[in-house]
Formats: structure tokens, C-alpha cells, sequence
């Protein structure tokens, strides 16, 4: 038995939706030889593994272990002319890493600060925002596969990385703990990337003309401050969905209808259209249906406003997608993990 197995523990302060379950067991990790030791002990394959718990909707108590990523470490493993590679264990936190590698004037995951979250879960969507993705800067994964407690090295080919996707959410889901990532980031001549839009305005705001890492790092988090939820004050899991990647030819037939209906070219035959349009446009936006409802400032992020569940929240979800099947033939999926 692990030293610190806990029972019947509420997993409130584990979730940022802030949803009331309990787990009827729970340990932390903090090593991976532990990790292997516990897997051993709890065969069957119904543990939940937990990180940030920033990308998931608990709809009930977890019947299994539930096992908290806790393994820390951040080191540099090398060195060229104008790189440097990192390697991070799973459970440091993915925004403190970004804010160290600005104090180290290590470029590339700027665009990212202010994502919650381990470093550990972020190849399972390949986090995203700002322009960049995780993928950008990633170099290999080490892994535990859960059945046999073997080590695993996961290179970026492996990955099969895609818009918030990875092999970890096809056939390796549920297979393996992430332990590590190594990350390429630059440590002179930066390849800023202030090409979204609401960076350069922000940056022009602050009168800024030339910037540095730290001042896109800035801009993004005062962007991502004025209009997503602070967890800490409202629960929520980020964006509730993807945004769907449509045809070109159904994009041009709503369009004939929704003149004003937004879009960025995925391919030559496909575009990517913001599910949080779609959401406002079926009026969902600020709505409240007890405690579950729809961001006042963002229609694409789900809240809880005190006590809802998993439950009341999935509901919600469901309406909100059929609604926007039935009124413009697009099927929304969810971003977030429902367990
Ligand atoms: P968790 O919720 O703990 O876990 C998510 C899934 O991964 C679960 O299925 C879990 O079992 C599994 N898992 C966790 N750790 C491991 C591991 N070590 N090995 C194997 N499986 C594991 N995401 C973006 O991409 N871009 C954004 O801009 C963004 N903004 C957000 C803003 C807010 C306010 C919030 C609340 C969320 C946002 N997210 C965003 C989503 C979320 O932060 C990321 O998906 C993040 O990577 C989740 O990390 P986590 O450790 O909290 O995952
Ligand atoms: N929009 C609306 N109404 C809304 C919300 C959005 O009309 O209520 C439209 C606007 O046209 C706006 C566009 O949607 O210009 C895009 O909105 P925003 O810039 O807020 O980005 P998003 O597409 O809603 C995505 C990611 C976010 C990421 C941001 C910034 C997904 C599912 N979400 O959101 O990621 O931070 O871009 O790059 O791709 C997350 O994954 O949890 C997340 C927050």
C-alpha cells in the first residue's frame, strides 16, 4: 500500500470546475519509482490519473484510485549555439515553467503563459493558444505504460500531434503516465511570434515597439485576463470545446445566410470556425441554468457558479450542442475530458 493512500477524499480543490465528488482512494506520486510500485499494487485499469485537473468534468465520485501527479524537476540537459533543451518532470506547473524559462531568457512557450495545468498533460491536447502550440517546441515525452509498469520514450513523430490532439487521445488513451518532457526553446535569437492579432494590439497599448519574451508573456496574460475566467473565482475548464473544422463548401452555404460568421483557413478545403460564435449566436452567452452557465465574456467556456455538477454542467453541454447542430449543421465536440 502507498504511505499516504487516502479514502473517501472530496476532489473540490483537485478540479478547477470545482466539482463536489469524492475519490474513493487517492494518492500522490512524487516519484517514479512509486509510480511503478503503486501501479503494481492497483492492477485493475479504472485509476484516474490527475494533474492541474484544469481539463476535465468529474460527472460522479471516481469508484477507483484516484493518482495525483506530483513528480518536480526542471533541468537543462543541452546546449547549441542557440538552443537549449529542458527536461520537466510531469507534475511542475505548466504557467511557472513558462514564468522560469522568461527569468532564464529561454524563448518559445511565451504564447503559452497562463495555461493551468501540469507540463506533464501538455502534449495529451497539445496545448495551444496565441499562435503556438505545444508541438512547437516539443521534443519527446517519457511515459509509464500502465499495464506493465515499462518505460516509454515518446519522440515528436510518435505523438501525432493535431489541433488539441495527440496519439495520447487515440490509441494510447488511457495506456500511459506522462513522468517528463524535453523541451527545444531558444536561449539567444528568439522567434517571437506576435502574429495573432490581439498580441500586437495589446503590445501597441503598452507602447511597446520592441518586444522581448517577457513582454509578449505580459500581453498574453492581460489578454487572457480580460476575458477568461479566473478558476480560482469561478469554475471552468478553459474552452468547453474544439473549434469545428468544417468544409469550405458548407462554410460558403452558412454564409450566405450568417454574412458576419468568422473563419480561419485550416487547409486549401477546410476551415476552422470559432465555436464560441456559434455558441452566442444560438444565445447562450451569460445565460445561467441554476448553477451551470455560459461565461458572460466568453460563450465557448462553461462555469460552475457555486454548487453545480458534473452533471447539471454535461446537460448544459448537450444543450448547447444540439442547439448548434439544429441551427447551423455543425457538430461540436468537447475539448474537455469527461469522466
Ligand atoms: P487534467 O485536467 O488533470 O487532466 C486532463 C486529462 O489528462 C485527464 O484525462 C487526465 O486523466 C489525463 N492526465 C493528466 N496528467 C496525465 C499524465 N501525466 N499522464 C497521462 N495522462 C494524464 N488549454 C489549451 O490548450 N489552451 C488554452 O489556452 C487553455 N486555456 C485554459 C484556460 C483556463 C481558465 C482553463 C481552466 C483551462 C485552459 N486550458 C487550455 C485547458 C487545460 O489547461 C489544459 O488542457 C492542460 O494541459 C490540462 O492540464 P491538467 O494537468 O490540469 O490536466
Ligand atoms: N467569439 C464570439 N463570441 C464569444 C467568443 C468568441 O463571437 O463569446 C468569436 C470572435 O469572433 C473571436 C473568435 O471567436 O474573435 C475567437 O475567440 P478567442 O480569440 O477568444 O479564441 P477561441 O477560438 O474562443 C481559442 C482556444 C483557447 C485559446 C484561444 C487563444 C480552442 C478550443 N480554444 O479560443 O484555448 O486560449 O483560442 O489562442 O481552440 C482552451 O483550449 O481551453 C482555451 C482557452
Amino acid at each position: 500500500m502507498p504511505e499516504t493512500l487516502l479514502k473517501d477524499i472530496s476532489l473540490k480543490s483537485f478540479n478547477t470546475f470545482g466539482i463536489d465528488v469524492k475519490a474513493s482512494q487517492f494518492a500522490e506520486v512524487d516519484s517514479v519509482g512509486s509510480l511503478i510500485a503503486i501501479l503494481k499494487e492497483f492492477p485493475e485499469n479504472n485509476t484516474l490519473i490527475l494533474g492541474g485537473g484544469s481539463n476535465m468534468l468529474l460527472t460522479g465520485d471516481v469508484e477507483g484510485l484516484v493518482l495525483h501527479i506530483n513528480l518536480h524537476g526542471i533541468s537543462e540537459i543541452s546546449r547549441t549555439e542557440e538552443h537549449v533543451n529542458i527536461n520537466v518532470a510531469a507534475g511542475e506547473n505548466w504557467h511557472e515553467l513558462v514564468r522560469w524559462c522568461i527569468d532564464h531568457d529561454f524563448g518559445g512557450i511565451e504564447n503559452l503563459s497562463l495555461i493551468p495545468g501540469n507540463a506533464g498533460t501538455a502534449p495529451i491536447q497539445n496545448i495551444g493558444a496565441y499562435g503556438t502550440e505545444l508541438k512547437d517546441v516539443f521534443v519527446s515525452c517519457s511515459a509509464i505504460e500502465r499495464s506493465t509498469g515499462k518505460e516509454y520514450t515518446f519522440s515528436h513523430e510518435d505523438c501525432k500531434f493535431g489541433y488539441r490532439d495527440s496519439i495520447f487521445k487515440g490509441s494510447a488513451k488511457d495506456r500511459f503516465i506522462i513522468t517528463s518532457i524535453e523541451l527545444r526553446l531558444t536561449h539567444k535569437n528568439h522567434r517571437l511570434n506576435t502574429g495573432y492579432g490581439a498580441i500586437e494590439a495589446e503590445l501597441a497599448n503598452r507602447g511597446i515597439t520592441n518586444p522581448g519574451i517577457r513582454d509578449i508573456s505580459d500581453a498574453v496574460i492581460a489578454i487572457r485576463q480580460s476575458k477568461l475566467p479566473d478558476p480560482a473565482k469561478l469554475g471552468n475548464s478553459g474552452s468547453f470545446f474544439k473549434n469545428p473544422v468544417i468544409p469550405v463548401k458548407d462554410f460558403k452555404k452558412i454564409q450566405e445566410q450568417y454574412t458576419e460568421i468568422p473563419s480561419y483557413p485550416v487547409t486549401k478545403d477546410e476551415v476552422k470556425v470559432p465555436a464560441g460564435w456559434l455558441i452566442e449566436q444560438c444565445g447562450f452567452k451569460g445565460k445561467r441554468f441554476g448553477d451551470a452557465g455560459v461565461h458572460e465574456k466568453q460563450a465557448l467556456v462553461l462555469v460552475n457558479h457555486g454548487n453545480a455538477t458534473g452533471k447539471e454542467i454535461l446537460q448544459l453541454a448537450e444543450k448547447i450542442r444540439t442547439t448548434v447542430l439544429e441551427k447551423f449543421n455543425i457538430s461540436i465536440q468537447p475539448e474537455v475530458n469527461i469522466i
